[in-house]
């Protein structure tokens, strides 16, 4: 193990013994100053989502900022983390009822992080986000955007299924939410995508409809962020590829890749 993973150890046992009420605490000042989303461009007031640090900047703070980390180092602090993830029982219903937890896959390194709403059936079984029919849809999205899906970072609001994919509650996604921190601050992407109205709202502490958050750069940590239409409502609605392929373009152009 390479001396960068080494001090995850600590945070790890940080991270795994604070219990869910904490989250709600205060915390230090050094926490509340990396941890914030805003939105960049043309600024509304009720969309900016308080500091992170207001619900879990303690625990956040406590995993390594994986900017100045090597691959293997990010990768050993996920890791550190998705233990965490695997013995979590905050949600006791969503505890009892997977059959394991799905923490994320992909690059640790990645540009761009992916952030879907929480398992289904399929990644419930599988143990890796977005497998089913929504994950192989995106895939031929990721595909049209001259990836693959290795290049990306995916993961997902709730790391637990909700038992007949129910939406995730609020609480669920707040006792979920130091985990993604986690996985954000780790990968440090330049850019995340919120697919669907659970990730964008859960984010960036929104209430505004996914359409209204949609083809407009919002700020999570250093990362520019971009909120689009689910992969499953695309499945439903074959007519908002056209909307979600301009967002991917919009993407593009911001990170100064080639259109395909
Ligand atoms: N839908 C999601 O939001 N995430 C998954 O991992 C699968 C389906």
């Amino acid at each position: 193990m390479s001396s960068g993973v080494t001090h995850v150890s600590p945070a790890r046992e940080e991270l795994c013994s604070i219990p869910s009420p904490q989250l709600t605490q205060p915390v230090s000042e050094a926490a509340s100053s990396t941890a914030h989303a805003s939105e960049i461009v043309e600024p509304v007031a009720e969309e900016v989502a308080p500091p992170v640090a207001e619900t879990n900047g303690s625990v956040v703070s406590a995993v390594p900022q994986g900017k100045n980390l090597t691959k293997a180092e990010r990768e050993g602090a996920l890791a550190e983390v998705a233990k965490c993830v695997a013995d979590c029982t905050r949600c006791s219903e969503l505890a009892q009822k997977r059959t394991q937890t799905v923490f994320g896959v992909g690059n640790p390194q990645a540009r761009v992080m992916f952030i879907g709403e929480a398992p289904g059936a399929d990644e419930d079984e599988q143990g890796e986000p977005f497998v089913g029919k929504a994950g192989q849809l995106l895939n031929k999205i990721i595909e049209a955007c001259g990836w693959k899906r290795e290049d990306i970072y995916i993961c997902n609001i709730l790391r637990c299924r909700p038992p007949g994919n129910r939406t995730p509650e609020k609480s669920e996604a707040d006792n979920c939410r130091e985990f993604l921190d986690a996985q954000i601050r780790i990968v440090n992407p330049e850019y995340i995508v919120c697919w669907g109205s659970c990730a964008a709202k859960n984010l960036l502490d929104s209430v505004l409809p996914i359409g209204k958050m949609r083809r407009r750069w919002f700020k999570y940590e250093s990362a520019r962020v971009l909120c689009t239409y689910h992969p499953s409502y695309l499945l439903r609605n074959p007519a908002a590829k056209k909307p979600v392929w301009d967002d991917m373009k919009l993407l593009l152009s911001d990170m100064g890749e080639p259109l395909p």
